[in-house]
């Protein structure tokens, strides 16, 4: 089979597509023939030599990728709930070695859910990691209530897309922060009060929010714990709670964590379940041929994606 193999942390030179054997299943794990790969920032700061690539670049040879969608074509000895031939997405081993940058992808089954029938390959990959981290972290860091007021930072990019959906279908209010540009994408996927980051200070608009989710870091988590209601609730994605910012979050009583998004399959039935239902939709903004994964690394490092970039490698 093809494979994207990152043959040392670099640039995007260092891709490389190599023929290697199909990998095969232990007993708690499925090979998926991948249809739909999605690319997200990890994948860059991996590659560059950050975020996951000291604990993957022993375990040669280094293939990037977490996000998939495909066919089974081979189930191991105690895989019960999946069988040959069901059409499964999932985020893979992460955080891990997911070497999903592949024709064909061995990984545990309970990463995965049943891809709905009505959904596409593209738009089932591109709801795996960013639209995980989402869930998670509304749902299982936050504990966000109906009538909470969310603002969410960067809200036109993979993961803000996704976790105004899941907030509007929750019954929060929600603020979104993004550039003009994507004023009318947000107010689309339901954003009630959208502000211009690049024009206006959020801390100026923004007031008694309940729940901040953070995807920026630095200065914006700092200067985000002044517009919380006391007692609120931070989560930052982008390890933007440090601890020079103790005394702020005291002062307030707030809950301020950094959380990190892990594969799982329960997680990916509920995302299944909003797909099929038409509550959450994918927004694709670029779609690649597996030879054109260097493409697809470029447009996530522009930092300005709207959505979501896939990379297909078998068209549906
Ligand atoms: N810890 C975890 O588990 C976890 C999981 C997923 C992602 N992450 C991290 O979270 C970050 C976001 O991921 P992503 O997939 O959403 O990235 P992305 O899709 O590449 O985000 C691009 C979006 O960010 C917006 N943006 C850039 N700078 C902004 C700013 N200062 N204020 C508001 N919006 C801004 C852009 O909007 P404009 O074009 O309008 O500026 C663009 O739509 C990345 O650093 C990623 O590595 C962490």
């Amino acid at each position: 089979m093809k494979a994207i193999i990152l043959t040392e942390q670099g640039g995007v030179e260092n891709l490389i597509v190599e023929e290697i054997a199909i990998p095969r299943p232990k007993a708690n794990e499925i090979v998926v023939k991948v249809y739909a790969i999605s690319i997200n920032p990890v994948d860059i700061k991996t590659r560059k030599g950050g975020a996951l690539y000291a604990s993957m670049k022993e375990d040669r040879p280094v293939i990037l990728g977490w996000d998939i969608s495909g066919i089974v074509t081979a189930v191991g000895s105690e895989v019960q709930n999946i069988k040959e031939g069901d059409a499964v997405f999932g985020m893979v081993n992460f955080p891990g070695h997911g070497k999903a940058y592949a024709e064909y992808v061995a990984a545990p089954a309970d990463h995965f859910a049943l891809k709905p029938k009505n959904i596409a390959h593209a738009e089932a990959a591109a709801t795996t990691l960013a639209a995980l981290t989402a869930w998670q972290v509304l749902v299982h860091e936050a504990k966000v209530q109906e009538g909470q007021h969310l603002l969410m930072h960067a809200a036109a990019g993979g993961v803000g897309h996704y976790a105004v959906q899941i907030a509007k279908h929750l019954g929060l209010r929600v603020s979104g922060t993004a550039s003009a540009a994507n004023e009318s994408f947000l107010k689309e996927i339901g954003v009630d009060q959208f502000i211009d980051y690049t024009a206006v200070d959020f801390t100026a608009i923004a007031k008694d929010i309940d729940v901040i989710f953070d995807p920026i870091g630095g200065e914006t988590t700092a200067r985000s714990l002044q517009v919380l209601k006391q007692g609120g609730t931070l989560v930052s994605i982008v390890g933007g709670v440090k601890d020079h910012l103790s005394p702020a979050i005291q002062e307030k009583n707030l809950t301020a964590k950094n959380y990190l998004v892990k594969s799982s399959g329960p997680d990916m039935e509920q995302l299944a379940s909003l797909l099929e239902q038409g509550i959450l939709k994918a927004h694709i903004s670029y779609q690649f041929s597996f030879d054109e994964m260097v493409k697809a690394h470029q447009q996530i490092e522009t930092g300005k994606t709207r959505g979501k970039v896939i990379i297909n490698v078998i068209k549906d």
